[in-house]
């Protein structure tokens, strides 16, 4: 594995809820301009290791590290104040606000810009051309209103934003997952253009082939535990698929 300063760096991870062991022992390493590709069978506890790096969940035991730096995030706001952001699979867009609106939405006070006042809509609006226009291959009018774009612009605009604030890490949950085939072209082409920028990525997939296309990594999640991880290119699908079905490991 490539261990040349990773962005995140999980060790051990556990976390219980009631009765149920949702991690008893999760590892993950994102680094600098790679995409991480986290794959596993349903309930293997994706979900919930990504909870306990954003903040949803305090974990139960191991080590979460940013940078270097040992973590204990005690909320999603932390984590995005440290440029850790998660776009997930309900689009966390507003649909009656325009493109440009929902860029900034939730932003105003976490940096200092003030709220939508006239006076700052014409930054705003140049602002996000500028930031979507360079990472965009179909570029929807930023003064149009969410409800008329796709789902694969919408997708872009959500991912867009999390990589435009300074995001060191950005999380995906199931990326593509409600898109078509040109539309999720459109978006494995935004996170191959946020690779070359150097932010690291994570991407939950079940779509294996686009594992295979996109990452420079995978991890095996199986009942709570890491059981596998490969660089890509020295793995094959079929092994993928032995590891997710414990099979391997
Ligand atoms: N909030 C919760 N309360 C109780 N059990 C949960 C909760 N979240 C997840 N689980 C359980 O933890 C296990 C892992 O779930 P999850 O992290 O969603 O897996 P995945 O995302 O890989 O499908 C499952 O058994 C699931 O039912
Ligand atoms: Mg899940």
């Amino acid at each position: 594995m490539s261990e040349a300063m990773p962005v995140l760096e999980v060790r051990g991870l556990r976390k219980s809820f009631g009765a149920v062991d949702a991690l008893v022992g999760a590892e993950l390493i994102c680094p600098a301009g790679e995409v991480t590709a986290l794959v596993g069978d349903n309930g293997a506890g994706k979900s919930t290791l990504i909870r306990c790096i954003t903040g949803v969940y305090p974990p139960d035991g191991g080590a979460i590290a940013f940078k270097g730096a040992p973590i204990g995030f005690a909320s999603p706001t932390e984590a995005r104040a440290l440029g850790i952001e998660t776009v997930y699979q309900d689009l966390a867009l507003v649909e009656d606000l325009t493109v440009w609106q929902n860029m900034y939405l939730n932003r105003e006070v976490e940096h200092g810009i003030g709220p939508f006042r006239w006076l700052d809509r014409r930054r705003m609006i140049a602002e996000t051309e500028a930031k979507l226009e360079r990472l965009l291959v179909n570029m929807p009018p930023v003064r149009a209103k969410v409800r008329r774009l796709s789902g694969g612009q919408r997708q872009s605009i959500a991912i867009g934003r999390a990589a435009s604030w300074g995001s060191a890490l950005v999380i995906m949950d199931e990326p593509t997952a409600a898109l078509g085939v040109r539309e999720r072209g459109a978006v494995e082409a935004l996170i191959g253009r946020l690779r070359g920028e150097g932010v690291a990525q994570l991407v939950i997939s079940h779509d294996l082939e686009q594992v295979m296309r996109i990452s420079d990594s995978v991890w095996v999640m199986r009942r709570g535990r890491t059981i596998a991880r490969w660089r890509t290119r020295e793995v094959d699908r079929t092994r993928i698929v032995a590891a997710i079905a414990g099979a391997e490991g």
